[in-house]
């Protein structure tokens, strides 16, 4: 089966592309690499040489190699990570987020129409949730996002509903929650280079010595420790979901959206200390104010998946922390 996978030059586009090649996919891959590395480009095509093929272009801009591929490539379904996701940026340039998330996905979306391609996977996000009260959170909880980036995750799953609705699209939306780690051959992981405001890239950072010590955002929150509390996914669990999500598009026209997360939650407290523990490294830290827009604690219910796509996530904080480091490790003398 051959699919296309935007965004396959970032932290998931691409360890799901390299997932997908190891499992007997062939990938057609584009990314605009305004967020990534053409290393992890050819990282993915030095491995796999006849069954990967990457544009580079901008979905926001122009689609015309992504429109050749399509005509051309007898491909049956696309997997949508492409997109801009800095909360605080969002808020800073909203254009820009609406035109590159929003815009770019219109544009994917009419080349697929125009080619006769129907299956689409969309990478939503967990932010949509906001600041709920009820947590865990499941798919018909309220979305109150908080951010202009939240806004478009919301907007493009307005759309694909609306697309289905009139059978143009078969589409999922697979709400990620914290997305950490790498994946069992470790080739692709999470760039702690990229200026991410994420918890596991600063950590990564202070334990390869490019920062001092971890500022850790808020310590009154209501929550175990005071600190923020998210529910944080191996990266390999994330993308079994994905696979889970192309099989459920074989057999059902509905749009679904599934949460893809653990269901437990975990403090900013315990990822340092487990990430010490497993890892053996020194992670200085020190307390400091919150951080604005941050809710106290978010996790999944992720009863959905489990029922519809028959998909659980199976790796513990060890192994996310565990995977994270032995990644990174091996090509450290890249961060010096
Ligand atoms: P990433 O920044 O590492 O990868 C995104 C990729 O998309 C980058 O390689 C970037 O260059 C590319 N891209 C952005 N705009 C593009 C455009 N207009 N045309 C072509 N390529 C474009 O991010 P990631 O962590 O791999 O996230 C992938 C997707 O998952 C994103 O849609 C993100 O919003 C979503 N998501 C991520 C997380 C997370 O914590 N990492 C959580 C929830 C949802
Ligand atoms: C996790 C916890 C921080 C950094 C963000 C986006 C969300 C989604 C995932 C894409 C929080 C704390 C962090 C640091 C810290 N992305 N922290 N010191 O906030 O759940 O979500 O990324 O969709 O949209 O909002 O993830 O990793 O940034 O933070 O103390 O240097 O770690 O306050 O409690 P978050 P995160």
């Amino acid at each position: 089966m051959k699919i296309l996978v935007t965004g396959c030059a970032g932290y998931i586009g691409a360890t799901f592309t390299y997932k997908a090649l190891l499992e007997g996919y062939d990938v057609v891959g584009v990314d605009s690499l305004i967020c990534s590395n053409p290393r992890e480009i050819q990282k993915i095509h030095n491995d796999f040489p006849k069954k990967f093929t990457f544009i580079k272009e901008d979905l926001a801009e122009s689609c015309d190699l992504v429109a050749k591929a399509l005509r051309n490539n007898s491909i049956e379904a696309v997997i949508h990570f492409a997109g801009l996701k800095a909360v605080n940026e969002s808020e800073i340039m909203p254009l820009l987020y609406w035109s590159n998330n929003v815009g770019g996905t219109i544009n994917l979306l009419k080349m697929m129409e125009m080619n006769g391609i129907k299956k689409i996977i969309f990478s939503s996000s967990a932010t949509v949730y906001g600041d709920s009260s009820n947590q865990p959170v499941c798919e018909k909880t309220d979305l109150k996002p908080v951010s202009v980036y939240g806004n478009t995750k919301v907007t493009i799953e307005n759309l694909l509903h609306d697309l289905t609705k009139q059978n143009k699209v078969k589409a999922v939306a697979l709400r990620y929650f914290n997305p950490v780690g790498a994946h069992k051959e470790k080739k692709i992981f999470e760039n702690p280079n990229v200026g991410s405001n994420n918890l596991m890239p600063k950590i990564v950072r202070v334990a390869l010595n490019l920062d001092d010590s971890l500022s850790v955002h808020g310590s009154d929150y209501d929550t175990r420790d005071g600190t923020g509390e998210r529910d944080y996914i191996h990266i390999d669990d994330l993308v079994e979901g994905h696979f889970k999500a192309l099989d459920y598009l074989s057999y059902s026209d509905n749009f679904e959206i599934f949460n893809l997360g653990t269901g437990r939650s975990y403090s900013v407290i315990d990822i340092i200390e487990t990430f010490k523990k497993v890892n053996q490294v020194d992670i200085k830290y020190s307390l400091s104010e919150r951080r604005e827009g941050d809710v106290p604690i978010c996790y999944a219910n992720c009863n959905k998946a489990k029922k519809v796509l028959g998909w659980k996530a199976k790796r513990n904080l060890e192994t996310m922390c565990k995977d994270t480091w032995d990644a990174v490790k091996a090509y450290r003398n890249e961060f010096k």
